[in-house]
């Protein structure tokens, strides 16, 4: 089907079928440009009908991107808990912040300066871009690569890369409702093209949708490896006790307890002792007891005997277990 067939098919259902969300009321320019940003920003990791309530009480109680710009940390929290991904909040506030200061109060329309801004990543800048400025961008969310996979028939390891997928989106096509246009692809998303049990026979693009031809809806899943990362963990023991750290060095467990332990980025003839899976690492860790008198700063001396009074992340039970068993 052309593309120009399809933008046209996909942007009438929407006018027919599009849902009253609070973020797409008609308001003024600069109110608009609002409502997307905070809205792109609670859409991130949260379904819309969660966002929904969260989305009206903030706009509110903070009206403006100059009332968000001066928030206490207490209020822009109480607005948010509930959402969760706290520092989606704080990047937030931070971006209100450089848009007061570098930007004279108003959402910057380019990528370039976009994509600077905390929080604000490829996808929420396309999406910016195009729903609050109407450019010709589209934005890959879940909901509008599911529809490109299916239509396409996209399905193995290679065709479901990003950057493949990033390819094959011109097939959507452009037009001047460019804000209309990717709100529209969302919605096809999430209305009709869901991830089971797809409601074909009111889709508008079933007829050139090569899955829909071969009756295969099922989608695949990008096989992710986890990371082989290595680590040397430092044991003190003193009586019934052992040294942990507040962990303020790594990405992951930040904040809690954890035995002090460092990275080495090129192990040679690395043996572990102990293995961990966390999000996206496998972590190979080395034990090694020490008795050195190196000082470490938010350190204390865990009582074993008294574990489980400790708010103790699993790595850190999982390396306890370990040396009482060994
Ligand atoms: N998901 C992300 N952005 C959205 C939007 N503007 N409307 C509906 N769903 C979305």
């Amino acid at each position: 089907m052309k593309e120009k067939i399809i933008t046209k098919k996909i942007l009438k259902w929407y006018d027919l079928n599009k849902r009253s969300l609070p973020w797409r009321k008609e308001v003024f320019l600069k109110r608009k440009q609002y409502y997307v940003l905070i809205s792109e920003f609670m859409l991130q990791q949260t379904q819309v009908a969660t966002v929904i309530p969260f989305f009206k009480r903030f706009i509110k109680d903070l009206p403006s991107i100059k009332s968000l710009a001066k928030v206490n940390e207490k209020k822009l929290l109480k607005l948010w808990e509930g959402l969760g991904y706290y520092s989606r909040a704080r990047n937030l506030k931070k971006t209100a912040q450089i848009i007061i200061e570098n930007f004279d109060g108003k959402l910057p329309n380019n990528f370039e300066d976009l994509i600077k801004l905390p929080g604000i990543g490829n996808y929420t800048a396309n999406a910016i871009l195009a729903i609050a400025f109407n450019k010709p961008y589209i934005p890959l969310d879940g909901n509008i690569e599911r529809v490109l996979k299916r239509y396409l028939y996209l399905k193995k390891d290679k065709e479901i890369l990003k950057d493949n997928l990033v390819k094959k989106k011109i097939i959507f096509g452009t037009t001047l409702r460019s804000s209309d246009y990717a709100q529209a692809l969302m919605e096809l998303g999430a209305l009709i093209c869901k991830p089971s049990n797809p409601i074909c026979c009111q889709c508008p693009i079933k007829k050139n949708c090569k899955s829909y031809k071969k009756k295969d809806f099922i989608l695949t899943k990008n096989f992710k490896k986890n990371k082989d990362k290595y680590f040397i963990l430092k044991v003190y023991k003193k009586n019934q006790r052992y040294l942990l750290i507040k962990n303020t060095k790594f990405n992951f467990l930040k904040n809690l307890s954890i035995f002090p332990m460092k990275e080495l980025s090129n192990p040679k003839n690395f043996n572990e002792n102990l293995n961990f899976k966390m999000s996206n690492m496998n972590m190979n860790i080395k034990i090694q007891y020490s008795k050195d008198n190196q000082k470490f700063p938010l350190s204390y001396w865990m009582d074993k005997k008294k574990l489980n009074s400790y708010m103790l992340p699993s790595l850190t039970k999982k390396v306890v277990q370990y040396l009482e068993k060994n």
